[in-house]
């Protein structure tokens, strides 16, 4: 229920109107991952354009001046976001009616929609508890706005739930007091989680765009830093890590319908690797044996199994905790030795049970081995409060987040030797804010 507690105030910002950010939306306190990841690829894009700071809408929304260069960068490139979007109204409305009746005129003379023209498209809704409707009518409504609004521009609306040309998104967003139902379209087609590359996975396996968090929280120099999960599964972060590392693109800009519109049109066709001279050493290992084909799996699905990534990706069937930096220069002679980042989801004891029993002992035994990696970082979700105590380190970096619907928190330790040194000191200011 909306409650205006102040007459003036609300008589200032309560109504609705055309909106025109870039939307980025991820995970509980993903602001500040995101917003730099952004700034990366805008910069080594072809594009020429400063990116502006972004508004934050709580921890999980980043919003932006719209830039058709810029979005069509973070549609086809960002990796730690969950959602791309570009919003299109809004409205302080929580009742069906009034409701349609703001967003039809707006969508009608909104000149970014085509005209004459029959589209297709789909609405999600979520997080719109306090609507007075419930989901389905409140997306019910959106529709019937839109194909009223679509008529008015002389042209066609149909719903379709497969493959529409545009998805709409329908969130509440606001302090209380300027709540407003926002009306969004998807430019990032889908959940950005849903990279289309996994063909295997594990009992437990780690959202891509959290394992893209984790890499970049430990920040992560893949030119001069090899990089090792021990605890790998199927794969999920050596994969996000070497995507990263290469620049992949997450969606191609044919698979992006939201790209046709017009303020797009002059874009490039193709997303190329924005690093693709950058070949990272990376190990992903495991104590399960039949890991070894998710992980090769994965791999070749996403394009790194070519001679560019040989040898450079190395997969093994081994006990994280036999681990030792003559091992590793072994299995990876080639790779710089004095530093190094460990990135890894351990078991947590709630998916695999079984595990549960001995997992602080787990936990204690990868600190130890870790410490012998003298000048090395190692970067860590996880969703067990036992891990930081057993894992016997001091963090220089804790940030909460969820994983797989459990509170978990990314933990960054700096392992010791003279290149963590300065390192640690600007990352003991960011414990205390993260
Ligand atoms: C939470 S899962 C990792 C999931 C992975 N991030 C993914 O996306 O598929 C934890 C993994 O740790 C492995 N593991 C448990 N104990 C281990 C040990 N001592 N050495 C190496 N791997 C271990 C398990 O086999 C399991 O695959």
């Amino acid at each position: 229920m909306l409650t205006v507690t102040d007459p003036q105030k609300s008589a200032k910002t309560i109504s609705a109107r055309t909106e025109s950010a870039l939307r980025l939306s991820g995970t509980v306190g993903a602001n500040k991952v995101m917003e730099s990841e952004l700034l990366r690829l805008v910069k080594r894009s072809p594009f020429h354009v400063r990116l502006p700071k972004p508004a934050r809408q709580g921890s999980m929304a980043l919003r932006y001046p719209f830039d058709p260069e810029v979005a069509w960068v973070a549609a086809c490139y960002h990796r730690s976001s969950s959602r791309i979007g570009w919003e299109l109204a809004s409205s302080p409305a929580v009742r069906l009616e009034p409701l349609v009746a703001d967003l039809v005129p707006l969508l009608a003379a909104d000149e970014r929609l085509p005209s004459g023209r029959s589209v297709t498209f789909t609405v999600e809704v979520k997080g719109a508890e306090d609507f007075e409707a419930g989901p389905l009518q409140l997306r019910g409504a959106v529709k019937s706005a839109f194909e009223q609004a679509m008529q008015k521009r002389g042209g066609q609306a149909v719903v379709q739930s497969k493959d529409p040309e545009w998805e709409m998104l329908v969130r509440r967003v606001g302090q209380e007091g300027d709540r407003r139902t926002l009306l969004i379209l998807d430019l990032g087609r889908g959940p950005r989680h849903l990279r289309g590359q996994r063909v295997a996975q594990g009992p437990a396996p780690l959202r891509e765009t959290l394992a893209a968090q984790l890499v970049l929280l430990a920040n992560w120099m893949p030119h001069l830093e090899p990089l090792v999960d021990p605890t790998a599964g199927s794969g999920t972060i050596a994969v996000e890590a070497a995507l990263l590392a290469r620049g992949f693109a997450v969606r191609k800009p044919s698979d992006l319908p939201a790209l046709r519109w017009p303020a797009f049109a002059g874009l490039p066709p193709q997303a190329p690797p924005l690093y693709s001279d950058t070949r990272p050493f990376i190990l992903a290992s495991d104590v399960n044996e039949e890991c070894i084909a998710w992980m090769i799996g994965n791999l070749r699905a996403s394009g790194l199994t070519g001679r560019d990534t040989e040898h450079a990706i190395v997969v093994r069937s081994m006990n994280a905790t036999d681990l030792t930096p003559e091992l590793f220069a072994e299995i990876l002679p080639d790779a710089p030795k004095e530093r190094g980042v460990f990135a890894f989801n351990p078991p947590y004891g709630h998916r695999l049970q079984a595990d549960s029993g001995g997992l602080p002992r787990l936990y204690r035994d990868l600190g130890r081995t870790f410490k012998r990696f003298d000048g090395w970082r190692a970067a860590v979700v996880v969703a067990n409060e036992e891990f930081k105590e057993s894992f016997g380190a001091r963090p220089s970096l804790v940030k909460p987040t969820s994983a797989a619907g459990l509170r978990a928190e990314f933990i960054v330790y700096d392992l010791g030797g003279t290149q963590n040194r300065g390192r640690s000191e600007s990352r003991r200011s960011k414990t205390k804010r993260a």
